[in-house]
């Protein structure tokens, strides 16, 4: 006779805190899903050699704003300058630059290359192996080009 009395208690015992851990669920489960999948996300794209990597970090910190995201030119600056930034992404313009045009555009700005002199030179501000990173970092702008474009 004890057996039928205490089942129910016991069931009851049993589904309180399994329904407390169920309503918590959720919004503990939500975060880290949202970030993994965030975190995933460029991951997915080709994953650029490390020192691509470093020149992209440059890249962002000191070149988005004119050249822009992708370096089509289209940085929020862009329209403020004229002649507004080429698109760097654009495979027939990296071909006719060697890496030292690159460098040297980038490590003289443009006043000292006979471009715009809104082009600002980043000898100063970075170093030569940086300058380095980032034009290995510029060259993989085609390959991360939207095939649309
Ligand atoms: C204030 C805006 C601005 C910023 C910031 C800037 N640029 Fe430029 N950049 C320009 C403009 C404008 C031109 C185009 C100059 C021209 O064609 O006369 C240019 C041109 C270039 C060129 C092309 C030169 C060529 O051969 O046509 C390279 C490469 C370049 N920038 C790299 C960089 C890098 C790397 C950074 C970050 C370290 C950077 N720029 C930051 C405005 C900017």
């Amino acid at each position: 006779m004890r057996h039928p009395t205490a089942t129910p208690a016991l069931i009851v015992f049993l589904l309180v805190p399994g329904a407390c851990a169920r309503k918590a669920a959720p919004t503990a489960v939500k975060a880290p899903a949202a970030s993994a999948t965030a975190a995933l996300a460029p991951a997915t794209a080709a994953p650029l050699p490390y020192e691509a990597r470093l020149g992209k970090v440059t890249f962002t910190h000191y070149c988005q704003t004119c050249h822009g995201e992708s370096g089509a030119g289209d940085g929020f600056n862009a329209f403020n300058l004229d002649p507004h930034p080429r698109d760097l992404s654009d495979p027939q313009f990296q071909k006719k630059k060697s890496d030292a045009e690159l460098a040297d555009a980038i490590q003289r700005g443009g006043a000292g290359v006979g471009l715009s002199a809104l082009m600002p030179p980043w000898g100063h501000t970075l170093s030569a192996r940086q300058i380095d990173e980032l034009v290995l970092y510029l060259r993989t702008l085609p390959t991360l080009r939207k095939p649309a474009s």
